[in-house]
C-alpha cells in the first residue's frame, strides 16, 4: 500500500482514483475510453487564483483566456462567467468565442501569417486585432481603419518548455522588434487610429519568473518610446501567456507571490514613472487555467513483454494526446484502479497508432499493469483535445465535465461516419 500525494481535484478512495469527487472507473464505464474528463471547479479556481493575485496589486487587469489550449465551448462559457476575455489566433477561434457569448470588445486576435480575407472577417466582427507584422498592419488599414490597434512586439527575450514553444528572441517569427514596432505605431497613428494596445508573448510552459521580468522591462521601455515619439496612449499592455504548470514530479508551481512582487508591482510603478497613464495589465494564460483541470482516461488493451521491454498498449495514442510525441513532454500517469499499489515495473505506455513515436510515456514506473486496467493521464486539459487528430482514421475522443455535482457530456465521441464528413468520394474508374 502506498499513499500518493494528490493535487486537487484528484483523490484516492480505497485504491481507486476520484476526479472532482467522481470515480474515474465509473466514468470510463459510462462513457467509454479514451475520455477527457474536465473539472469546472478547477477551471474556476485556477482563474480566480490568478485573477486575485493580479487585481490585488493593480486595479486595471484583464485575463484573456488563450482559446487554443482547450476549445471546448463549455470551458469558454465558464471562463466568460468569471469575467475572462479571450485571446484568439484564428477566425475559427473568434467564431467560437462569439458563438459562446463573448462580446467583440472582449476578444483579441493575435495571428501570424494572416490572410486578407481573414483580416476582412476580423474587421467585420469588431474584435481587436493585434498585428504581427508591418505587412499585416498595412493590409488591415487598406480594409478599414479600426478603432483600436495593438502591435505584438518581440522583446528579444524568449522562454518555454521546448524550442517549439519559445515565441520571442532573435530568431522568432513572431512580433516586431523595437524599431519596426515604433514604425508600425507611426503608421497606425498617421492613418488616424485612435486607441492603442501593446503586446508580447514570449513562450509557453514557463515556470520561472525571471524571463518575464526581463521581457516586461523591455516591453515597457518600448511602450515609453512609442508614447514619447509617436504620441500614443496605451489602453492596454499585454504581457502574454506562458505561465507554466508542473508536469514532472520535480517541477515546482509557478510562484504567484514572486510573479506579483517581481512583475505586477514593478509594472505599476514603471507605468507611473513613464507617464503611461492607467493602461490595463493583460495576461493571456491558456495552460495555467485548464491544464490540471482535465485528465485523459485510457484503457489497457495489451501488455506485451519482449526480451528488452515491457509495453502497455492503451487506446489513446498521439492522435488523442500528441504532447509526449511532439515535445517529449512528461505527463504523470496513474493506474486508476490501483493507485494504492506501489510502482513495481517499468513500462513504455504506447498507443494504437502505427508509428514507433506513438508513446504516452517511456520507461515509466507503474504498479503491475494488466489488461483491462484503466490509466489516467494527468495534466491533459491544455493542448490535449485541441491538438488531437483523426490520424489512422480514429474518431476523436469524448469530453465529459464534472459540474454542479453531475457528469455532463460536453463533446460527444466521434463516430466512424465522422471520418468521412468532408470527403467527396468520386468513382474509382
Ligand atoms: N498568447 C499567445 C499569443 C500564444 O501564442 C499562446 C500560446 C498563449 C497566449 C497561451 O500560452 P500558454 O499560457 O497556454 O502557455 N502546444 C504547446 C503550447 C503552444 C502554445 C502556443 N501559444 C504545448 O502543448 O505545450
Amino acid at each position: 500500500m502506498v499513499k500518493r500525494k494528490f493535487r486537487e481535484p484528484l483523490e484516492d478512495r480505497k485504491g481507486n482514483l476520484l476526479f472532482d469527487g467522481f470515480s474515474v472507473k465509473e466514468l470510463a464505464e459510462k462513457y467509454d475510453t479514451p475520455l477527457y474528463v474536465l473539472s469546472e471547479k478547477r477551471i474556476r479556481d485556477n482563474y480566480n487564483r490568478l485573477h486575485s493575485m493580479l487585481i490585488n496589486n493593480y486595479k486595471h487587469v484583464r485575463v484573456y483566456y488563450a482559446v487554443k489550449a482547450n476549445t471546448n465551448l463549455t470551458v469558454l462559457r465558464i471562463l466568460q462567467s468569471e469575467g475572462a476575455y479571450l485571446d484568439t489566433v484564428s477566425p475559427g477561434e473568434v467564431f467560437m468565442g462569439l458563438s459562446s457569448g463573448y462580446t467583440p470588445e472582449k476578444i483579441l486576435f493575435t495571428g501570424t501569417s494572416v490572410r486578407n480575407d481573414e483580416l476582412r472577417f476580423l474587421v467585420g466582427t469588431n474584435i481587436t486585432v493585434n498585428v504581427d507584422s508591418q505587412s499585416e498592419l498595412d493590409r488591415l488599414l487598406k480594409i478599414a481603419v479600426p478603432p483600436v490597434v495593438s502591435v505584438r512586439v518581440n522583446p528579444e527575450v524568449g522562454a518555454g518548455h521546448h524550442s517549439h514553444c519559445i515565441t520571442a528572441g532573435p530568431d522568432s517569427k513572431f512580433g516586431l522588434m523595437e524599431e519596426d514596432a515604433v514604425k508600425a505605431y507611426a503608421t497606425a497613428k498617421k492613418a488616424r487610429v485612435e486607441r492603442f494596445g501593446i503586446h508580447m508573448h514570449i513562450g509557453s510552459g514557463i515556470l520561472e519568473v525571471e524571463p518575464y521580468v526581463l521581457a516586461v522591462e523591455k516591453l515597457l521601455s518600448i511602450a515609453k518610446r512609442v508614447h514619447e515619439q509617436v504620441g500614443v496612449e496605451f489602453e492596454f499592455i499585454d504581457i502574454g501567456g506562458g505561465l507554466g504548470v508542473p508536469y514532472n514530479p520535480e517541477d515546482k508551481d509557478l510562484d504567484l507571490a514572486e510573479f506579483s512582487s517581481k512583475i505586477v508591482v514593478p509594472f505599476k510603478s514603471k507605468v507611473k514613472e513613464y507617464g503611461l497613464g492607467k493602461p490595463f495589465l493583460c495576461v493571456e494564460p491558456g495552460r495555467y487555467l485548464v491544464c490540471d483541470a482535465s485528465i485523459l482516461l485510457t484503457s489497457v488493451n495489451t501488455v506485451k513483454v519482449t526480451s528488452t521491454k515491457k509495453f502497455v498498449g492503451v487506446d489513446a495514442g498521439f492522435n488523442t494526446l500528441v504532447r509526449p510525441t511532439m515535445y517529449g513532454s512528461y505527463h504523470p500517469i496513474l493506474v486508476a484502479n490501483k493507485v494504492a499499489q506501489a510502482d513495481k515495473e517499468t513500462y513504455d505506455v504506447v498507443g494504437p497508432i502505427c508509428e514507433s513515436g506513438d508513446a504516452l510515456a517511456k520507461d515509466r514506473q507503474l504498479p503491475k499493469v494488466e489488461e483491462g486496467d484503466l490509466l489516467a493521464v494527468l495534466n491533459a486539459g491544455a493542448y490535449g483535445f485541441s491538438m488531437s487528430s483523426q490520424y489512422n482514421s480514429r474518431p476523436r475522443a469524448a469530453e465529459v465535465m464534472i459540474r454542479q455535482g453531475k457528469d455532463v457530456l460536453v463533446r460527444k465521441r466521434e463516430e466512424l461516419s465522422d471520418l468521412m464528413t468532408s470527403q467527396r468520394m468520386q468513382s474509382g474508374s
